[in-house]
């Protein structure tokens, strides 16, 4: 391992230091109010044009559980889940994403949401038990990014379905894993996400600095959301994940053999970031959703935060495939608390697709080997 400044280049081609490296010009004020105790990434609250056609895919295809169904309303949950859904599917005139919702500690965890959006000048809503089925009293907020975010601790315990033998399929979605979320100021988002308790495993960073993405989490794990440079506020993705990578490979075989194909937009392949192998997914309205399993554990207080280089090109896949463009510029609306959907910023830091491919992009496979190795360079 060599030092370079503050990070330490380690025998897999990546850098690690002890506190993210990441420092906005633009940040947003700490607020004096504590942070609620966020334990982790609960569900998200999709809304989606077509119930029946989203109710299908995501139970039919990806095998998650109903808790509980109304004509408007499909309320899901993966075998290994004890709480009333990791997943809200939602009928609306526009497809967006209503919530990421987040699980607190106690009760009181609420107040503290409240006191620390409200210093910030947000948008802040307290939702009476059973606003949505299974969650107790709920706080939703409109975060400095734009983002709608609710925090809540009641919810409705319900069957662990992970002895169900029975029950799993080839492709069984165990865990809701992690959000994804595209903001154009990747900085100014972690340093909140630093203050809202979260603290940063990994991130993709240019020699100047320009932080294209960062993976920040509050359970043990690589993340419970990550924030990627780009037009925003906007959803990337929702994740759940599988037990293996054999799981991941039988959505693909089902996918083919149903042929829904094309509902895999990129990979399956194993991330550079996060260790993970991964499969990306475009539900019947464009949501994207990863399929993703066996990243690894963060919970030391001391775990080294990672640093890519943004123009290695395994950082994102560690086999060098391509990363296909749609997966860079497309992304999910998100709402405001009105139902409204949120106008979209630009990004003006450069963009990883365009420092990465194309005529003005490069790519390594190995360090100051410029010429040869870059897969991509090859096939575009
Ligand atoms: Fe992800």
């Amino acid at each position: 391992m060599t030092n370079r400044d503050d990070k330490t280049l380690t025998s897999s081609g990546f850098y690690v230091s002890q506190e993210a490296p990441i420092h906005s010009g633009n940040p947003i004020p700490t607020p004096t109010a504590p942070a609620p105790d966020i334990l982790r990434c609960a569900y998200m609250e999709l809304v989606v044009t077509d119930l029946a056609a989203s109710r299908n895919f995501y139970v039919e295809v990806l095998g998650l559980t109903v808790t509980e169904e109304d004509e408007d309303t499909v309320y899901l949950r993966s075998l290994e889940e004890f709480i009333h859904h990791n997943l809200v599917l939602r009928k609306g005139p526009v497809a967006a994403v209503a919530a990421f919702s987040y699980r607190v500690r106690t009760p009181e965890d609420l107040d503290k949401a409240v006191a620390f959006y409200t210093e910030l000048g947000c948008r802040v809503e307290r939702r009476a038990e059973g606003w949505t089925k299974g969650i107790g009293e709920s706080v939703r907020v409109e975060d400095p990014l734009g983002f709608p975010y609710e925090f809540f601790h009641d919810v409705e315990h319900v069957e662990r379905l992970a002895w169900r033998y029975d029950l799993y399929t080839p492709g069984a979605l165990v865990r809701l894993d992690h959000f994804n979320q595209v903001t154009p100021d990747v900085p100014r988002a972690v340093g909140f996400m630093q203050d809202l308790g979260f603290r940063v495993t990994e991130d993709i960073q240019d020699e100047a600095g320009t932080v294209y993405a960062a993976w920040m989490r509050r359970k043990p794990t690589v993340h419970d959301t990550a924030m990627t440079g780009g037009d925003g506020p906007r959803m990337h993705h929702v994740a759940f994940s599988t037990h293996e990578k054999h799981n991941i490979l039988a959505i693909c075989d089902k996918l083919g053999a149903l042929r829904m194909s094309d509902a895999i937009e990129r990979g399956p392949g194993r991330h550079g970031v996060s260790n993970a192998f991964y499969l990306y997914l475009r539900d019947p309205d464009g949501h994207r959703v990863e399929i993703y399993t066996q990243d690894y554990y963060t919970g030391d207080p001391d775990n080294p935060v990672v640093t890519w280089d943004v123009h290695d090109n395994q950082r994102r896949d560690w086999w060098g495939n391509p990363v296909v463009p749609s997966w860079y510029t497309e992304a999910s609306l998100v709402l405001d608390l009105d139902g409204n959907p949120r106008p979209v910023v630009a990004r003006t830091d450069d963009s990883e697709m365009a420092v990465t491919i194309g005529a003005d992009g490069f790519s390594y496979t190995r360090m100051g080997d410029e010429e040869k190795g870059f897969k991509l360079g090859n096939t575009l």
